[in-house]
């Protein structure tokens, strides 16, 4: 089912919960691939129900961001989600989520403070904001997040956990394309020159990611490594490399506990983002 509006969320998940059922829930902007999917079908798996929202959150964009260029295509994310099996498609029009003279903010301090948060600083204030509103409409027993995007999932953990909100956060793996990129709905700006210039991303973080099998553990060392495979790329400009504590998000000198190496990198003008985490066993 499609739906448009709060209270036909509201009403449909109190009829299953009436029933005993368990939801699950998965939040996204929409234009859904692969990455989307494994979301869906992990909640499906897990839940008796799942509800799945698309929606462009305005708040989470910049003034000079791609707000009004990100693609849509609500009839094909509808058809990938029945498909994938959820039971509920939730899109709603701006209006129905944001009062035009809202004035909370939801903040997650420090763990929004580096990474894309020094980059995009209005982004995470803006998740934070739209992702409490959909947990507090949908009400769901767990919520599916992509380690794609590690920053945001470890600030939904901790907004979740000082907030007290009654829900599971769930974290998946990064589904990539048979050669490495990470999947992304901002994939499809990419020129075909483009496209093959952005393997950059994946190829330096597996890079670091041998060395560091290998024993290395001094952090500028591994940054240097990475930097130097992305100079190498003429189509690509690094925003940021960095390599933080896999929990806190507060730099390391060196690699001593868990951590995430984390990458921004302009390739042309698309910014994608990529990162895996490194565990010490
Ligand atoms: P969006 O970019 O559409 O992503 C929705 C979810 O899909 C996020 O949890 C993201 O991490 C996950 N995802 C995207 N690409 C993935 C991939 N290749 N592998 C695994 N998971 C992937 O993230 C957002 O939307 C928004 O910020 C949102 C949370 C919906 C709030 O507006």
């Amino acid at each position: 089912m499609l739906v448009h509006t709060i209270k036909e969320v509201r009403e449909q998940v109190k009829a299953w919960k009436k029933e005993g059922l368990t939801v699950g829930y998965v939040p996204t902007m929409g234009y859904l691939h692969e990455g989307h999917r494994s979301l869906i079908e992990k909640a499906v798996s897990e839940n008796d129900r799942v509800v799945v929202s698309v929606f462009v959150n305005p708040t989470q964009f910049g003034p000079n961001e791609d707000y009004e260029d990100y693609p849509r295509d609500i009839q094909k994310d509808y058809a990938l989600c029945t498909d994938a099996g959820a039971n509920l498609v939730f899109n709603p029009e701006p209006e129905e989520m944001y009062f035009p003279d809202k004035c909370t903010t939801v903040n997650v301090e420090g763990l929004s403070k580096g990474l894309c948060g020094a980059k995009r600083p209005v982004h995470f204030g803006g998740v934070c904001l739209v992702v409490s509103k959909f947990l507090n409409i949908v009400t769901p027993d767990r919520a599916y997040f992509g380690e794609k995007d590690a920053q945001q999932l470890a600030i939904i953990k901790r907004m979740v956990r000082d907030l007290s909100m009654d829900v599971e956060i769930v974290g998946c793996p990064i589904v990539r394309e048979a050669d490495g990129l990470a999947k992304s709905s901002r994939n499809t700006y990419l020129s075909a020159e483009e496209r093959v210039a952005a393997l950059v991303l994946n190829r330096s973080l597996t890079k670091a990611k041998a060395a560091m099998e290998d024993g290395l553990r001094c952090v500028s060392e591994i940054r240097d490594l990475i930097e130097s495979e992305i100079k190498e790329e003429p189509l690509a400009k690094a925003d940021y490399i960095e390599i933080v504590d896999s929990e806190t998000l507060q730099p390391v000198e060196s690699v001593e506990r868990d951590v995430l190496v984390a990458i921004a990198v302009y390739i042309g003008k698309t910014r994608l983002i990529d990162n895996f985490t490194f565990r010490l066993a």
